[in-house]
């Protein structure tokens, strides 16, 4: 489904690098080594990263996605490496990566992918990376109770799948407003701690 809608339709969030990620970047708070973009869609900011320093990954399950992500690389004269991949059982990437990078893709999948998502997450990782979650997230209104877990973390579900592994800083967000979409959202910053839970 990803993939016709990247080939045929603009996709919404395809907006250019994100100003949280902008930001950390340029005030130093990520500073530049292998890093790996979870679910790049189009490459906007892994292209970003590469720009500024970064030897990049950029990793999505839509075709449709990378083939525009590697136009877009093409274009703008800078190395990145992409590739097609499923985040719930990645192949044929490996860590370890300093920075791991992920907009807009968590909050897509179903609770049993997310766990996944983890493992995978966790190979590509070592102590001291650093990972940017920046999800969709609010509590379900009733109505919203069938479909939330594919659109939306609730709150406090970061910190109960990171927090064995990562500290955690949440670093932007948006209070739950019903007149906005997405009605909330937040960024996290997380440091990979340097030893895991049994
Ligand atoms: C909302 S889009 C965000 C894309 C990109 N991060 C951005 O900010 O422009 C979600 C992306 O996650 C990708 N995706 C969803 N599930 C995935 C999975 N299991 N493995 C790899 N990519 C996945 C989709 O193809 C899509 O490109």
């Amino acid at each position: 489904m990803y993939s016709t809608w990247y080939r045929r339709f603009p996709v919404p969030w395809d907006i250019g690098p994100r100003p949280e990620l902008i930001e950390l970047v340029k005030s130093g708070r990520i500073k530049p080594c292998r890093a790996i973009d979870l679910g790049c869609g189009t490459g906007s900011n892994a292209i970003f990263l590469a720009q500024h320093g970064f030897e990049v990954t950029g990793v999505d399950f839509a075709r449709g996605a990378i083939e525009k992500a590697v136009a877009k690389r093409n274009a703008s004269g800078v190395n990145v490496e992409f590739a097609v991949g499923d985040l719930t059982d990645l192949r044929g990437v490996s860590g370890p990566f300093g920075f791991a990078l992920d907009y807009g893709v968590l909050d897509d999948l179903t609770h049993k992918d997310r766990a996944k998502y983890v493992d995978t997450l966790l190979k590509l990782t070592a102590p001291g990376s650093q990972y940017l979650l920046w999800c969709f997230e609010w509590a379900p209104r009733w109505w919203e109770r069938p479909w939330h877990q594919f659109m939306a973390l609730v709150p406090g579900e970061a910190e109960a799948r990171f927090g064995p592994y990562f500290d955690i800083d949440k670093v932007a967000g948006q209070e739950f407003d019903s007149s906005k979409y997405p009605p909330a959202f937040s960024a996290y910053l997380m440091r990979r701690r340097l030893h895991l839970p049994n």
